[in-house]
């Protein structure tokens, strides 16, 4: 995508000739699409006049969210049943990817949390959670590149976290595979530099989803935590927007997680951030003390 505001002047161009339909410019496939972020970044981009295909495993949810934003913006949007923590599933929709010929946003959001000490854990969820986080944006980006580089224009976002800066206790998997995507994108957005293709990781702190409801009852006392610390999925959706017409490959959102991430970056500072990390999260998940 060569930005939002490309996307805007031709929209207002459209606008100063009623006669002619109002006609989508681009293909958007937005991953984990069936709710929270995936949700608002497909209604989001419809609005702005693109074609989403919603990617998820909740057919259900698909079809409602479809629903809505075929009625409410007049444009197409089609749904992928795709459950992208299995190999072949995953390269299912890649190959389709690659037919997609107007591919303008591929927006790598699907995700879930896996909490509990690494070795309770079973291997079937360890994998599981690196196809998702790590093997389907690696795929599905390259999927999607040749056609955006032949075109010259184009938007990868990967939806990492600010977990991705902090090494937290009982949550290694989903700290280190989103470190993986804050690096891909990172590296990705150096290689297309100057193609007219962006790349973007997106780090958001915690956002009001279904994200945690996910998580089992531990995760109650996160859902208490004071609301300046939290933001609606619409809030996360339009910083990184902004940050594709800005040209931002890390999208930080929330001002606290940005002065955290800031602080941890300081070796002086990091013995002392680790032991608050420690501290809280003994306090939050006494359950996963268990040796
Ligand atoms: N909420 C937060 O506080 C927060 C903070 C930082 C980063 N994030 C990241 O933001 C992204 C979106 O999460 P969210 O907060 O919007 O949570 P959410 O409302 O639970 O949405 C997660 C989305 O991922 C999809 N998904 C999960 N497993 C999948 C699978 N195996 N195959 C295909 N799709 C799958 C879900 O769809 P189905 O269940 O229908 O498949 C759902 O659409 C995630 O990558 C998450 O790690 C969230």
């Amino acid at each position: 995508m060569n930005g939002q505001k490309r996307y805007t002047r031709e929209a207002n161009v459209r606008n100063r000739q009623p006669t002619e339909p109002t006609k989508p410019i681009g293909t958007a496939v937005i991953t984990g699409a069936s709710s929270g972020i995936g949700a608002a970044y497909a209604r989001e981009l419809a609005r702005r006049g693109l074609r989403p295909v919603l990617v998820a495993r909740r057919m259900g949810r698909l079809e409602e969210i479809a629903t809505t934003i075929r009625r409410d913006t007049g444009t197409s949007c089609r749904i992928w049943r795709a459950d992208l923590s299995h190999r072949e599933e995953i390269e299912r929709v890649a190959a389709k990817l690659e037919t997609i010929s107007d591919l303008d946003v591929l927006v790598n959001n699907a995700g879930l949390g896996l909490v509990g000490r690494f070795h309770h854990l079973d291997a079937a969820a360890h994998t599981a959670m690196m196809e998702l986080h790590v093997t389907a944006p690696t795929l599905l980006s390259h999927a999607a590149l040749p056609g955006m580089l032949r075109r010259g224009r184009g938007a990868i976002v990967l939806t990492a976290s600010v977990a991705a800066f902090f090494c937290l206790p009982c949550s290694v998997d989903y700290c280190a595979t989103k470190a993986y995507g804050v690096v891909l994108a990172d590296c990705l957005a150096q290689e297309v530099r100057g193609t007219g293709v962006r790349v973007q990781a997106l780090c958001p702190g915690l956002v009001k989803t279904e994200f945690h409801e996910h998580l089992g009852p531990e995760w109650d006392c996160v859902r208490q935590l004071p609301s300046p610390l939290w933001l609606s999925p619409q809030q996360v959706v339009a910083a990184s927007l902004k940050g594709l017409t800005t040209d931002r490959t890390l999208v930080i959102t929330g001002f606290p997680y940005r002065v955290a991430v800031a602080l941890r970056r300081r070796p002086l500072l990091q013995p002392a951030i680790r032991a608050i990390i420690r501290i809280g999260h003994r306090r939050m998940y006494s359950s996963t003390r268990r040796p």
